[in-house]
């Protein structure tokens, strides 16, 4: 009997459930520009996109990204309230100030604009109530600058104003995502010191001038998104209510990263768990030392359950605590590897299992502890090109040398305490 069952007795829980289907088809088709209000034709605003949402494409962005600090939950806690308050129509808008406009900064690759249009979906959900349909508009700055250069205040005008009609409708939530938010709100103080075309200038006199018609506007929610915040020009970095700094992960979450991308390639068979003795993921007392992946999956019931939740490689905390044992686990040489990735981007972690099983491997299906000889050789390689690391990357091999030396000595002989309670584990003993 499981005896340690923690859990909300039902009357002191607010329960908030949403009910939602995806909207199918995708961006750009010709007629959702023309709801944009853009008459011209398909090739005048390639700058703009319009997605309704919630978005089938969208779906498991929020979930796919992971943080040391609980950044998604929070802000999606904080815009939901907001946009619930501001509701209030006895609220003096001159009074109180809230543009509805959050800034997203950071490294490169670290989740900025996936998080930015997961923010966008998870709010046209949460705020169904208020709103009959969500639309997702996104601008890509870059572009503006890039292909109407000269002309960019008179397009960003344009923009704005597409994304005015989309608003008219006050039962449409319109979340507009600019992302590199600095080409489009370059420093005017910079440029007229370094004399640069007033081009940008304009640009940025628009931007301004066009937030602040949209703050009056109930239904707009603006999310940028800039990896050069020192760039921006002040008065657009004033009107921001939300700067949430975006960092790269530490190694928990790189650790996640790792995780959820190798169980995928599992799933997939593109690695396969071997009875190799390396590919051992024993962590329980009571099972046999050498029983693997394939054979408990066959033969225990409870052993398949915790399998089939856990995947192949376990959660953080079970590898830390029940995993202490068995240095040469997969979950813990995946820990080890995580380890020496702290400072590389979350789009370069994404990548990396699946680069080293095309790179270094050479059959299929290829074994787990091949693809994960495969991503820790990927890993010299990534380390090894970002040079201001190299200082740090030699330390943390002598340290991971050490630690792999110091665990391998001891591996088998130190005596196995399980720190965490598992299902399993209660079930058997009671
Ligand atoms: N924290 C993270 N967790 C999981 N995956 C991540 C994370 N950060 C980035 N990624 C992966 O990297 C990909 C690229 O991320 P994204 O384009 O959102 O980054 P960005 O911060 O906008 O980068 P840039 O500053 O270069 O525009 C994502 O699709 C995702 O697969
Ligand atoms: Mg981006």
């Amino acid at each position: 009997m499981i005896t340690d069952v923690r859990g909300f007795d039902i009357s002191d829980v607010k329960l908030d459930v949403q009910a939602y289907y995806f909207q199918e088809g995708d961006h750009d088709s010709p007629s959702k520009r023309r709801t944009a209000g853009i008459d011209a034709d398909e090739d005048d605003m390639p700058q703009l996109r319009v997605t309704m949402l919630p978005s089938r494409s969208l779906n498991g962005a929020w979930d796919s990204l992971v943080f040391d600090d609980p950044i998604p939950s929070r802000l999606l806690k904080f815009m939901t309230r907001m946009m619930t308050l501001f509701r209030n129509p006895a609220i003096n808008s001159s009074v109180i100030n809230w543009n509805r406009l959050m800034l997203l900064h950071g490294p490169p690759g670290t989740g900025k604009s996936t998080l930015a249009k997961a923010l966008a979906q998870k709010l046209t959900i949460r705020l169904g109530k208020h709103f009959t349909q969500g639309k997702l508009v996104e601008i890509n700055a870059q572009a503006v600058l890039s292909k109407w250069f000269g002309e960019s205040s008179k397009l960003v005008g344009r923009m704005f104003d597409a994304v005015l009609a989309l608003a008219e409708e006050e039962t449409t939530l319109v979340c507009l995502v600019i992302d590199e938010v600095e080409t489009l709100t370059s420093s005017r103080e910079k440029a007229s010191n370094s004399n640069e075309c007033g081009d940008a200038v304009r640009a940025t006199n628009q931007v301004l001038t066009a937030l602040d018609q949209l703050r009056h506007r109930q239904n707009v929610i603006v999310i940028c998104t800039s990896n050069l915040i020192e760039t921006i020009d002040v008065a657009f970095l004033d009107r921001v209510d939300i700067k949430q700094f975006v960092p790269c992960p530490r190694a928990e979450a790189i650790f996640d990263i790792f995780r959820s991308s190798i169980n995928e390639l599992i799933r997939c068979e593109l690695l396969v768990p071997s009875p190799d003795p390396k590919d051992v993921v024993v962590w329980h007392p009571r099972v046999p030392m050498k029983v693997h992946y394939e054979h408990a999956w066959e033969t225990d019931a409870c052993w398949r359950k915790e399998f089939a939740e856990a995947k192949f490689i376990f959660p953080l905390h079970v590898t830390i605590t029940n995993l202490n044992h068995r240095p040469n686990s997969p979950s813990r040489r995946v820990l080890r590897a995580a380890k020496r990735c702290v400072g590389l981007s979350g789009r370069t972690l994404r990548r990396l299992p699946f680069l080293a099983l095309a790179m270094y491997t050479d059959r299929e299906p290829c074994k787990v502890y091949e693809g994960l000889a495969a991503l820790s050789r990927a890993i010299d390689v990534e380390l090894k090109k970002n040079e201001p690391m190299q200082e740090r990357i030699k330390d943390s091999y002598v340290d991971e040398k050490d630690m792999e030396e110091e665990e391998l000595e001891e591996d088998g002989e130190r005596p196995y305490t399980p720190t965490v309670q598992h299902p399993y584990y209660d079930m058997t003993n009671s």
